[in-house]
């Protein structure tokens, strides 16, 4: 019993730093206005730890939840929130993440954002990263079990898969809002270890 219970640990900890495959990639990493948005700031750790390059991206709501002080520490990259501090290049600091993004993941995903990726809006940087972008794209959802339920969010859901957009989640379980259901955010471990297999999948390293 203690035996299982050691090696049921053991493994869960060796999924936290996952490596399947040997080159640095560029992540791009959307956190958008989720009380679950904390949980990016390990995520963004565990990408780092990863041996990848991670760029957050943060919309004006997520700001709310989590500073980009945090993230930007974390990263070891600029935190872009806004299309007007981009003032690095002469390009569009939006446009080059999202040449340079072999993933885009976003974590935690609301239905906000999913609304807008299904209708194809880019009024903020991640919006308009998402659009500009050929990178695999990884949605992390998190939301009140009624909103993720409901059928406009059902047909965005739909609709980004059917253009081979990924979902890892939501899962079930107690909600900040009170309810338990459908809609909390999958394990951070596990958002990076599916980032990990998209770009392992990208280098035909797994079938
Ligand atoms: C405390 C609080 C928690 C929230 N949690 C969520 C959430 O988990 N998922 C969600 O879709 N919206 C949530 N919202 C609503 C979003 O913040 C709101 O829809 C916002 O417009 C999302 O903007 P963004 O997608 O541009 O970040 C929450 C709002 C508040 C005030």
């Amino acid at each position: 019993m203690e035996r299982d219970s050691k090696r049921r640990s053991e493994r869960t900890s060796a999924r936290k730093v996952v490596r399947l495959r040997s080159t640095t990639k560029s992540i791009v990493l959307g956190i958008t206005g989720s009380i679950a948005a904390y949980k990016s700031a390990e995520l963004a750790s565990l990408l780092v730890k990863q041996g990848h390059q991670v760029f957050v991206v943060m919309t004006q709501d997520a700001i709310e939840f989590v500073s980009p002080l945090t993230l930007r520490t974390l990263s070891k990259n600029p935190v872009t929130t806004s299309f007007f501090d981009e003032k690095e290049s002469w390009r569009p600091g939006h446009i080059e993440l999202a040449d340079r993004a072999n993933l885009l993941l976003i974590a935690p995903a609301t239905a906000h954002i999913m609304a807008e990726l299904a209708h194809g809006l880019a009024n903020h940087p991640l919006a308009a990263i998402a659009l500009a972008t050929r990178a695999s794209i990884l949605l992390a959802p998190a939301m009140n079990g009624k909103m993720w339920s409901h059928p406009a969010t059902m047909e965005n859901v739909e609709k980004l898969k059917s253009r081979g957009v990924e979902f890892i989640g939501p899962e079930e379980g107690m909600l900040a809002c009170g309810y338990e259901g459908l809609g909390r955010l999958w394990k951070v471990e596990d958002i990076a270890f599916r980032a990990e297999f998209l770009l392992a999948r990208q280098e035909n390293l797994i079938a």
